[in-house]
């Protein structure tokens, strides 16, 4: 059975028997269910199913794919319309119905995740066990919870190829996540390609004493490349470009923007630096408004993550250009400069038609009207900003780090500077807990597990901090939440195991 698991679940007498003799058939040509249909086919050829279909008008059994717009009604006041979908499956047909084409890929996703948990590969020839899985009879009506449902990766720290981050991508889609956070920029490498500052990429990108695989950017195209293949998959890419703490790699690659004048080197320590952008340097203006134009140019996600944490206040504090400012815009002290500049880069994304978001640290000195707050260091401060009409994110530490450790048991290779984060503590995490007022409730878009990687240097170590924990964020952000049953979810969980081994690299707790 599916996880996350669906709104309603009926089994029925009989089944199918899926083979390459069976077609996938649209019942409709619009040009974007066609591509669904592709992303199925995909997906059903990859390994472990190795089961091509063709596309066409069947003659024979057939998985059909048909937009309703009966979908589009009687949806909960409130609750994303879009992703709704059913799926039947009968003795002679699949059919997938939905409103919206992501309906369909959501559809696609259920789809591939039962024909995955019914797999039978003899252990000798590696074939299909009778050329074809059998499917149990069913029908289901689901629908998700929360519009955000989100995993973050950290390609700064140690940077993850492109074909390394679609196979997060996967995982992503395995677990119908629809958003994916990309941490491009921060202390110890800068990530992503910017016509203006090539420097960035000829020096920032590069670590002494790192392997060289792991030191490495994205060009434009490849973030072009990783953007349709998320689209394919209905996951928007946010980018996170991190201002104006985290940057001692731009500084490395452009002293002049900081407040001392360097000279700077990518940093090889984890932590908080002091040395951050200069906010009473015009050129600095110039480089976030040139840098934010560039990536709003190229991603097409409504929202921009502008960073905003642990940025220290030392270097402005002795700087005679910082200090300048301060006076001259009227602000008491340097403390004050950091909500200054969050502001004016959330006004610079307003212009160009993009919200900002920020972590939870923004929220300190006043968070701008209209910008949405990603809440980590707690759910607090999340629920504040909700209180205050702002649209939050929790991806608390407390709950959904998943650079932490799993368990207090034996060698985990999770980071050890704070306690374990188990996989019942993700499925017992609930987003809008805390919060009685309906109004604030639905401020709530959804939440995100945050992926750091300082200690995480490729991607079977990924894999393994981010499962099992990621199917049950999947389940808390999809699911009603009542009832919320973890052993039958544990259950569930184990009939999942086996594909999961088999793709991936889980943690031994799976
Ligand atoms: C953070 O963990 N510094 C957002
Ligand atoms: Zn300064």
């Amino acid at each position: 059975m599916i996880i996350p698991k669906p709104t309603t679940f009926t089994l029925m007498p009989g089944s199918f028997a899926l083979s390459e003799s069976c077609m996938i058939e649209l019942g409709t040509d619009n040009q974007e269910v066609r591509c669904v249909a592709d992303y199925l086919r995909s997906v059903l050829a990859a390994e472990p199913c190795g089961l091509t279909l063709d596309i066409g008008v069947a003659e024979r059994s057939a998985i059909r794919l048909r937009l309703s717009d009966e979908l589009t009604e009687a949806v909960d006041p409130g609750a994303p319309v879009d992703e709704r979908y059913e799926l039947g499956i009968f003795d002679d047909l699949i059919e997938l119905v939905a409103a919206q084409p992501v309906g369909l890929v959501r559809a696609a996703q259920s789809l591939h995740q039962l024909v995955l948990s019914h797999l039978r590969i003899d252990a000798d020839t590696r074939e299909l066990v009778g050329g074809s899985v059998d499917l149990r009879a069913l029908h289901i009506s689901d629908r998700p919870r929360f519009g955000w449902r989100g995993m973050h990766l950290d390609s700064s720290r140690h940077f993850f190829s492109v074909a390394e981050v679609k196979r997060f991508l996967d995982l992503l889609a395995a677990f119908k996540f629809n958003v994916f956070h990309w941490h491009l920029t921060d202390d110890q490498g800068w990530r992503i390609e910017i016509d203006a500052y090539p420097m960035l990429t000829s020096v920032a990108a590069e670590r002494a004493g790192d392997e060289p695989s792991r030191n490495g950017f994205y060009t434009k195209d490849q973030v072009r490349d990783v953007i349709a293949y998320a689209a394919e998959r209905h996951i928007d890419v946010v980018p996170e470009i991190d201002l104006p703490g985290h940057t001692r790699a731009v500084l490395a690659a452009y002293p002049e923007l900081s407040c001392t004048g360097g000279p700077f080197a990518v940093s090889t320590r984890w932590g908080i630096h002091k040395d951050v952008l200069c906010l009473g340097n015009p050129a600095t203006t110039e480089f976030v408004e040139r840098v934010l134009a560039e990536v709003a140019e190229l991603f097409q996600s409504q929202f921009v993550h502008l960073g905003g944490d642990e940025c220290p206040v030392d270097r402005w504090g002795a700087c005679v250009k910082c200090q300048r400012l301060v006076a001259a815009v009227g602000l008491t002290d340097e403390s004050e400069l950091q909500t200054w500049f969050s502001r004016r880069a959330a006004d610079y994304l307003v212009g160009v038609g993009r919200t900002a978001v920020f972590w939870d640290e923004v929220l300190d000195g006043g968070l701008p009207a209209g910008v949405a707050l990603m809440s980590w260091r707690g759910v607090e401060y999340g629920q504040r900003a909700a209180a205050l009409g702002h649209d939050v994110v929790m991806a608390p530490e407390s709950h959904l780090y998943f650079d932490y450790r799993q368990t207090s048991q034996g060698l985990d290779p999770g980071a050890d500077w704070a306690e374990p984060t188990t996989l019942a503590q993700v499925y017992g995490f609930e987003p809008t807990a805390g919060l009685n007022d309906p109004p604030a409730i639905a401020r709530v878009l959804g939440a995100q597990a945050n992926v750091w990687t300082e200690l995480i240097p490729d991607m079977a170590r990924l894999e393994s901090m981010v499962l099992p924990r990621m199917c049950a964020l999947a389940e808390v952000l999809w699911s009603d939440p009542s009832p919320r049953d973890w052993a039958e979810f544990r259950n569930r969980l184990t009939t999942h195991a086996s594909w999961i081994r088999s793709i991936y690299n889980p943690h031994e707790s799976l």
